[in-house]
């Protein structure tokens, strides 16, 4: 590789690796089949952290049964040559039997914030996440880590896990990265066909509405609620999962909107479940 970007495999072979580079370190754990999002993620550690490093690992246990592990999309050479291009120092790419060995059975949970939203929808996600979180802070001990406001409830749940297990490591978030006609960009939109990708849009144009009338000076929740789920059940190829006006640090309901809020929702098209959110009052 010419500008030297290191891949490990193995324990052994990250940790010689990790010897090697410059501090602070940053860290941007994905799960691979990298756009845009991603990127902006490593740019963001690039321009703040004398080294990189990026792990690519498709985490079983954030998985429910029913959900997409098998189909998750792969792209290992497009993202490695993205990653190439950004100026990466190091790669780690562990094999499930590395993360998860036989007989394992030792987990990182966040209580209260894990509740709501997505960790209501999607029982034992968010503990399969802070686990393999947890497993990569510990491999790669990098000063720095990256996540994406585009999951706002992970963000959180990652930030409380940091504190509390007194990891020292700061974590970034950074901002959504969408597409032109303002679908956030994800992995899982390689789901969708023509129609349903159109129909996407959907999900931004409801929180524009939201938006717009907080703008107008709206601070009653249900209102703007309603102003969500009407742009969305306006919309015949989508089906709304949930819709929430929750204060931004607790993420609990709210009746009125005082300080910074954050609108977010689930929307299935079709098969493909996509989130988004946006935060009110910053
Ligand atoms: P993944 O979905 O691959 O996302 C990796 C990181 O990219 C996350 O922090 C996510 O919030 C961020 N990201 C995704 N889409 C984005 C967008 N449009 N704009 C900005 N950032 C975006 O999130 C995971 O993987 C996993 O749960 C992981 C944290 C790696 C643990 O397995």
């Amino acid at each position: 590789m010419s500008k030297g970007m290191i891949l490990a495999t193995t324990l052994e072979e990250l940790r010689a690796a990790r010897g090697l580079l410059g501090a602070p370190l940053g860290l941007v754990p994905t799960m691979g089949y990298l756009h845009a999002g991603h990127i902006s993620l490593v740019e963001r550690a690039r321009a703040e952290c004398a080294s990189v490093a990026v792990s690519i690992f498709v985490n079983p246990t954030q998985f429910g049964p029913k959900e997409d592990l098998a189909s998750y999309p792969r792209n290992l050479p497009g993202d490695l040559k993205l990653l190439e291009d950004a100026g990466v120092n190091l790669v780690w790419m562990p094999t499930a039997e590395i993360m998860y060995p036989p007989d394992f059975q030792t987990w990182v949970n966040v209580e209260g914030l894990t509740s709501p939203l997505e960790g209501a929808m999607r029982p034992g996600h968010f503990r399969g996440v802070t686990t393999v979180v947890a497993k990569l802070f510990n491999a790669i001990q990098p000063q720095k880590a990256y996540f994406g406001q585009k999951d706002a409830q992970q963000a959180a749940v990652i930030r409380r896990m940091t504190h509390d297990l007194n990891f020292p490591i700061e974590i970034v978030v950074c901002p959504i990265k969408r597409e032109a006609d303002g679908l956030a960009m994800s992995s899982r939109n390689a789901y969708l066909n023509p129609a349903e990708r159109q129909a996407a849009t959907v999900l931004f144009c409801a929180l524009n509405a939201a938006q717009a009338a907080y703008a107008a000076g709206e601070r009653n929740a249900d209102s703007l609620r309603q102003a969500m789920s009407d742009t969305i059940n306006a919309e015949p190829l989508a089906r709304l999962q949930y819709i929430s006006c929750a204060d931004n640090d607790s993420l609990e309901e709210l009746k009125t909107v005082t300080g910074k809020t954050l609108l977010s929702m689930a929307v299935y098209l079709g098969k493909t479940r996509l989130i988004d959110n946006f935060i009110l009052g910053e």
